[in-house]
């Protein structure tokens, strides 16, 4: 799915974000994906930041999952691949400029040791539309359909100073085999029932609604 292109859009204002913020900045950018899966968002941003930096980019990915960083570090070799929990990164205090955290769990106690002075944390969550026709279809009898992101919106600026939500909203259309993918990635297939994962799965094509909301945050001075 990530190759195919389904986060381009996400990556590119990730990118476009990271480069605003970098400003005229003479050192050495250093992001950290924390939560990185498989590693093609952290590489795709990689590739548009790193032309406009002054003095080269560091990116290192890191995610509890020995899978997605074993298809991570064969897929990309320009970043730095680690196992590892985030609620204890084996991290230096106060080492990367920008922190990602792309809808995966956070440890925001962490996230603010690891974060250099004028550090910024991007945290990206999933709006209520994210995937509506896949929920449409798996849960559209039931109450779940409706999903609310409140709560972590709060969270996030209970422990940073929340500087700007940015909303992006666009739509993908994918051939039968990209839903297929698109049903083995989505933890919504979890609780579905066999009936409705095969209506999904016996789709040609379908348009399916990418919508997110990414977090811009900073330490409290
Ligand atoms: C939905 S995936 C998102 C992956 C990637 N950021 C993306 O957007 O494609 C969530 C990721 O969080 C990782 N994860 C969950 N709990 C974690 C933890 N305690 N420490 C590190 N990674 C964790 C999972 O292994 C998974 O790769």
């Amino acid at each position: 799915m990530c190759q195919n292109g389904f986060f381009e859009p996400l990556i590119e204002r990730i990118s476009r974000r990271i480069k605003q913020e970098s400003g005229t900045k003479k050192q050495r950018i250093r992001i950290l994906d924390a939560g990185c899966g498989e590693g093609s968002l952290l590489s795709g941003i990689r590739e548009k930041v790193s032309p406009h930096t002054a003095n080269g980019l560091l990116s290192v990915g890191v995610d509890i999952s020995k899978e997605g960083i074993l298809a991570a570090s064969k897929a990309y070799s320009d970043s730095i691949w680690c196992v590892a929990d985030l609620a204890k990164c084996p991290f230096a205090n106060q080492q990367f400029d920008f922190i990602l955290n792309t809808l995966s769990p956070s440890n925001y106690s962490e996230f603010n040791r690891m974060l250099a002075n004028d550090g910024t944390v991007i945290k990206v969550i999933p709006e209520k539309n994210y995937l509506k026709e896949v929920r449409e279809v798996f849960y559209g009898h039931t109450p779940r359909r409706e999903y609310s992101n409140e709560g972590t919106v709060k969270h996030f600026a209970d422990h940073f100073d929340l500087l700007d939500m940015e909303h992006v909203r666009y739509r993908v259309a994918l051939d039968r085999a990209l839903i297929g993918h698109l049903v083995r990635m989505t933890p919504l297939s979890w609780g579905a029932t066999e009936e409705r994962l095969q209506k999904m799965l016996d789709m040609d094509s379908a348009k399916i609604t990418v919508e997110l909301t990414i977090l811009i945050g900073k330490t409290f001075a």
